[in-house]
């Protein structure tokens, strides 16, 4: 099958909009390949992080997203060897994604690996740019969000049940600085993909969130 015929779910949407849980779960019902593009730009910072690496160093750190040893298996992600799901999660690591996927740079060198991950029988994408920058032509277009403070509630459970300590007012300024700079930053901002559906999740399910996205991918 030509690579571009094989069928795309994007889902976008600002932070701890819960994108995350509903393409896994939109993934897992139609036997789709995921990509977690927001991993790949965590993964980046952690590895940055690691090295030493001067995070404002724009070719510096768009050499570290070249060679990224990223590895996705069984829900697990690995950063060559080493099981880094747990790592990537911290509010540190998300803060620095945010901060280098800024960097034109950094977005070019992570372009091609992203397309990559379209492979038969499809591919559910999650991200901020999958539908506007890198599967403009996707056959079901989604823009996932939901109020700041349902996404502040939300990912302070996430970050409890994961065991990382989590305080409610960090949170909420955190996610408001994300989010000003997700949307506003020049390259591949946080926005709406033409055609895209809007799905406010604030006072909604995952079951019933899950349930709409399958029903638009069915009608598209
Ligand atoms: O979805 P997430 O919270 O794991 O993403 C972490 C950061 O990565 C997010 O704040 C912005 C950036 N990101 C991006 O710029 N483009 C994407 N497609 C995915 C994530």
């Amino acid at each position: 099958m030509p690579n571009s015929t094989i069928p795309v779910i994007t889902i976008d949407g600002p932070t701890a909009s819960g994108k995350g849980t509903v393409a896994h779960r939109v993934a897992d019902h139609l036997g789709f390949h995921l990509l977690d593009s927001g991993a790949l730009y965590r993964l980046t910072a952690l590895s940055a992080l690691r090295r030493g690496t001067n995070l404002t160093d724009e070719h510096a750190v768009a050499k570290v997203a070249e060679h990224l040893p990223a590895r996705f298996n069984g829900g697990h992600i690995y950063l060559g060897t080493e099981d880094v799901s747990h790592a990537i999660r911290a509010e540190e690591v998300g803060n620095m994604a945010s901060k280098i996927a800024a960097l034109p740079s950094v977005r070019q060198a992570l372009f091609a690996l992203q397309l990559g991950f379209r492979e038969t029988p499809g591919l559910v994408a999650d991200g901020r740019d999958m539908g506007t920058v890198i599967f403009p032509g996707a056959k079901c277009k989604v823009f996932l969000t939901a109020s700041v403070e349902a996404r502040a509630q939300r990912r302070y459970k996430q970050l409890i049940d994961k065991g990382f300590s989590a305080n409610m007012d960090d949170l909420l300024e955190d996610l408001q600085s994300r989010d000003a700079r997700d949307t506003q930053r020049a390259v591949a901002p946080l926005v709406p993909a033409e055609g895209a559906h809007i799905l406010d999740t604030s006072n909604m399910s995952v079951d019933e969130a899950v349930a709409r996205v399958l029903d638009w991918y069915a009608h598209s």
